[in-house]
């Protein structure tokens, strides 16, 4: 290796930038608007389980693969067991994907802050605003690359000085400001209404749908099934007890996603004078819902700036750790330095980002298997790449190396009280939950099935 690998100061080091990759734009955008247009209370009561129960045991596990070996994804599982090499290949390829267009919504963020501060929010509550605005050729490339040159900048740091650095000053910042902007949007006049539909489980709305639908998004909000635990876990040292920092991850993570649902779900409800459908906006409940939201309350241009500067956390030290994951394996593999691999990987990302930007816009004539640009790669890697990522992983841990070789490596520094439980997840339970999100989620997809 050409340089020495990085490595966490100590737990909370670990804890702060592993819930920093976690918190990002499927806590704060997609949970809303799932949990409103998905049941409420029923929605948030099978996540919380899901966590408890699966999402737990795949994030250690992941993170046990890191530390254990000492190598990134692709090297991982050839390092555990020779012939299961080429396990690695499809997590390692994951963020390689969605790195760019997660930039790119990034960007979007980026402007939104950019209107709210120089006091131009209120162009932003105009129905067409949004949909003009993506499709514009040049102005959304500038929020892209800004977004994108500071995650660089950071990375290039490396692991202590900046990511975890990075890390120690923004998730402080954005659990205050989650807290205040939460308790601001209780106090509107009819917020309970709101709060009541979001807490109280009707479970004669559960149905198998709510469950694959919390599953995935699980997966995607605790950034499993991409190497990124695993390269988390290579920085994570031994004396750390693993079960425990996990579980404070998966706990904040879950706790963010909750109040990003009530900051937002309530204000649209008093908004919209309680009518659901004004909550079945889906992806364009933040930006195109929410300023309206802002508009129509005293004080509303302030939130938004607080609002924006927390999802821009959010979603900084996300894009952080799926850029991290893919300098490190360029620098394991193929021996390269941070800075060189950061260039690379900058050149990479503002390349096919700018694809993205433009397919909704100039190249959407674009069509890949009838998605754009923007939408393919985030089918191909959210409802295809990564279940099966998960897949390999479960199965790999399951039944070839056993998952008594992880639970040692957790026990190198905790007790490990739920050892029986945790197998029992990655042996049945994990891979049978797995498989059918994957089998509805590729269906859905290709519209077969609709959701
Ligand atoms: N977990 C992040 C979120 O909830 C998203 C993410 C996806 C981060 C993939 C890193 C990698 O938004």
């Amino acid at each position: 290796m050409s340089e020495e690998k990085g490595s966490f100061s100590g737990k909370v080091g670990f804890v702060l930038a592993a819930a920093g990759s976690a918190v990002g734009l499927g806590n704060i955008w997609r949970f809303p608007y799932l949990a409103a247009n998905q049941g409420g209370g029923i929605y948030i009561l099978t996540y919380v389980i899901l966590v408890v129960f699966v999402g737990f045991a795949l994030s250690l596990t992941e993170t046990a693969l890191g530390r254990r070996t000492g190598k990134s994804t692709l090297k991982a599982f050839g390092a555990l067991d020779r012939k299961s090499g080429w396990m690695g290949v499809l997590p390692a390829l994951v963020p390689a994907i969605i790195l760019p267009y997660y930039s790119v919504v990034g960007g979007w963020v980026v402007k939104y802050l950019g209107s709210y501060l120089t006091f131009n929010g209120a162009e932003l509550i105009s129905d067409s605003f949004f949909g003009s605005f993506i499709s514009s050729p040049y102005s959304p490339l500038i929020g892209f690359a800004l977004f994108f040159v500071v995650t660089s900048v950071i990375v290039s740091f490396g692991v202590q000085k900046g990511i975890e650095k990075a890390s120690r000053f923004m998730m402080p910042i954005l659990v205050v400001l989650c807290i205040g902007v939460a308790i601001y949007t209780l106090t509107l006049p009819g917020a309970m209404e709101g709060m009541k539909y979001l807490f109280v489980p009707n479970f004669s709305q559960f149905s198998f749908k709510t469950l694959f639908s919390a599953m995935s998004q699980m997966f995607y909000s605790l950034s499993l099934a991409m190497g990124i635990m695993v390269t988390y876990g290579t920085y994570m040292k031994k004396d750390v007890k693993m079960d425990t920092a996990i579980a404070q991850v998966a706990v904040f993570d879950t706790a963010i996603a909750i109040l990003a649902a009530v900051m937002v779900v309530p204000g649209v409800f008093v908004f919209s004078g309680g009518n659901p459908e004004a909550l079945n906006k889906g992806a364009g409940l933040m930006f195109v819902t929410l300023p309206k939201v802002f508009a129509s309350i005293p004080g509303g241009d302030f939130v938004g700036i607080l609002f924006f500067v927390l999802v821009l956390f959010a979603a900084l030290t996300s894009s952080i750790s799926l850029m991290e994951a893919i300098i490190s394996e360029l620098m394991e593999i193929k021996q390269m330095s941070r800075r060189k691999a950061c260039v690379i990987v900058s050149i990479y990302s503002l390349a096919l980002g700018s694809l993205a930007s433009l397919g909704f816009g100039p190249l959407s004539f674009i069509k890949l298997v009838g998605f754009t640009i923007f939408d393919f790669m985030d089918f191909a890697s959210n409802n295809v790449m990564m279940p099966v990522a998960a897949l390999i992983i479960c199965i790999f841990t399951a039944w070839i190396i056993k998952p008594e070789t992880f639970i040692d490596e957790v026990k190198l520094s905790s007790t490990f009280k739920v050892q029986k439980i945790y197998s029992v997840v990655i042996k049945y339970v994990a891979p049978v939950l797995i498989l059918l999100v994957l089998i509805t989620s590729v269906m859905e997809g290709l519209g077969l099935i609709s959701y």
